[in-house]
C-alpha cells in the first residue's frame, strides 16, 4: 500500500448477498481503506451482525431505485456483484432485468450521487456483437457503463467463478466437471476463486488504474493474488 493511498473511501455493494459479493464485504471487512460500506439489497439479513460498525444494510427495491436516491449519497466508490441466470429469474427478460436494467440503474444513480469509482463484475467472453445472450448482455453493459464516463470504472472478466455454491446450478456443476482436468494447468485462463475476485476489487478500489480498465482472468489471479 502507498503513503498517499485514500483511507476514507465510502463505498456500497449491490450483489452482497451472492457468492462474490460476500468476498467483497469480507475483503472490505479486512481494509483499513474504508471508513464505510453500505450493503445494498432486496432483503434483510443478518450480515451486518458479524461486522464491524462500519458496515450498514439498506433494503430497496430495484423496480424503483430511483426513490432511493439518498442511500447512494455520499458512496465515492460502488461494488456491483449483481447478477442471476435464466433459469432463476425465469427466462431471458428476467436476467436482462437484473444483469442490464438493476445494473445500470444502480450505476447511473450512483453516478449521480458523485459515485467517482465503479467496480463491475462482467464476465470472460463480454461482447456486445456476440450471438449468445449472456455474454452480449454483458458486453451492452459495458459499453453502457463506459458511457457514463466514471471517473474511474474498473469491468472485470472472470472465467468460471470457483466458489462452494450453495445453490445447485446443474450447468455450472458440468461445466466444473468438465473443466476439473484443465483445472491445474491452465487455472489463470478459465477461472478464478471469488475470493481472488474480491481481493482484486477492492485493491483497485485503493488504487485505480486509467479512467477505464478491463481486467482478465489472468490478470485477476495476479492482482487478488
Ligand atoms: N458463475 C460464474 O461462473 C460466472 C462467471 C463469470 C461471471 N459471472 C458473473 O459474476 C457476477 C456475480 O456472480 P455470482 O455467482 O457471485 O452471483 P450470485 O451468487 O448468483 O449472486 C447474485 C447477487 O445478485 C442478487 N440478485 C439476483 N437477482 C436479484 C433481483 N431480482 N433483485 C435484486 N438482487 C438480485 C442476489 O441477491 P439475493 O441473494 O437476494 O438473491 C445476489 O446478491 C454475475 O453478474 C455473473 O453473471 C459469473
Amino acid at each position: 500500500m502507498t503513503t498517499d493511498e485514500k483511507k476514507d473511501h465510502v463505498a456500497f455493494v449491490v450483489g452482497y448477498t451472492g457468492e462474490t459479493g460476500k468476498e467483497v464485504v469480507k475483503a472490505l471487512s479486512l481494509s483499513d481503506s474504508f471508513e464505510r460500506v453500505l450493503l445494498i439489497g432486496r432483503r434483510q439479513t443478518s450480515v451486518t451482525d458479524r461486522l464491524g460498525q462500519k458496515f450498514e444494510e439498506k433494503i430497496v427495491d430495484f423496480d424503483k431505485l430511483e426513490e432511493y436516491n439518498d442511500v447512494f449519497a455520499g458512496c465515492d466508490v460502488g461494488f456491483n456483484c449483481l447478477g442471476t441466470t435464466r433459469s432463476k429469474s425465469g427466462g431471458k427478460e428476467g436476467f436482462y432485468k437484473v444483469d442490464h436494467d438493476y445494473v445500470m440503474k444502480t450505476a447511473e444513480i450512483a453516478k449521480h450521487n458523485g459515485c467517482k469509482h465503479f467496480l463491475h463484475v462482467s464476465s470472460q467472453g463480454s461482447d456486445k456483437n456476440s450471438c449468445l445472450f449472456y455474454t452480449q448482455t454483458k458486453g451492452i453493459v459495458e459499453e453502457e457503463l463506459q458511457n457514463l464516463q466514471f471517473e474511474h470504472l474498473s469491468i472485470f472478466r472472470p472465467g468460471f467463478l470457483l466458489c462452494d455454491r450453495q445453490e445447485s446450478r446443474f450447468g455450472e456443476k458440468l461445466v466444473a466437471c468438465l473443466m476439473s482436468p484443465c483445472i491445474c494447468c491452465c487455472a489463470k485462463y478459465i477461472g478464478v476463486p471469488t475470493e481472488t475476485l474480491a481481493i482484486a476489487m477492492v485493491r483497485r478500489a485503493c488504487r485505480p488504474n486509467g479512467q477505464v480498465e478491463i481486467i482478465d482472468n489472468p490478470t485477476i489471479h495476479y492482482i487478488g493474488s
